[in-house]
């Protein structure tokens, strides 16, 4: 019994670790090509980054959900206690609303690990 504890304990630490490198691992110009399509019709990343029907995007990995300033969240949002992480944010890309109920953001759910990858080393570019 105590093995099992041990060993599971090694695998989480290794599923953590991995995570971390996966992250490393995407392509920020693959996410870079994909984001206009999926994320761009309501979010925008960059230097002249405005707030659209979505919040702008710049240093989403490490923000607490619903803290974009001159951005009207939802109150599902603002009161979700997300914090935007790796794990977070590909929970939420995969299905917006079994992550924070009753957002705002319809979006269909993206489930292909290496496009969200690719989207989060593209975000990650984006540090302020
Ligand atoms: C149809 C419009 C639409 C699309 C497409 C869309 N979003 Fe959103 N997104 C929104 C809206 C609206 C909100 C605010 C939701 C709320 O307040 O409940 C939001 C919120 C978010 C948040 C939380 C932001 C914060 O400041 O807490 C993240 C992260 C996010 N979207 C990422 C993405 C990414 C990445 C994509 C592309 C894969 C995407 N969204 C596609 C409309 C969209």
């Amino acid at each position: 019994m105590k093995n099992t504890a041990a060993l599971s304990l090694a695998l989480m630490l290794a599923t953590g670790l991995s995570s971390t490198f996966t992250l490393a691992a995407g392509d920020p110009e693959a996410g870079a090509k994909i984001f206009p399509r999926l994320c761009g019709g309501c979010h925008q990343v960059g230097e002249s980054a405005r707030p659209g029907f979505g919040p702008q995007l710049n240093g989403i990995i490490g923000r607490p959900a619903g803290t974009s300033a001159n951005y009207v969240y939802s109150d599902a949002m603002k009161n979700s206690g997300v914090t935007w992480d790796r794990e977070t944010l590909i929970a939420y890309l995969k299905d917006p609303k079994g992550v924070v109920p009753g957002t705002r953001m319809i979006f269909w759910g993206l489930s292909d690990e290496e496009k969200l990858d690719n989207l989060l080393a593209y975000l990650q570019t984006f540090t302020q």
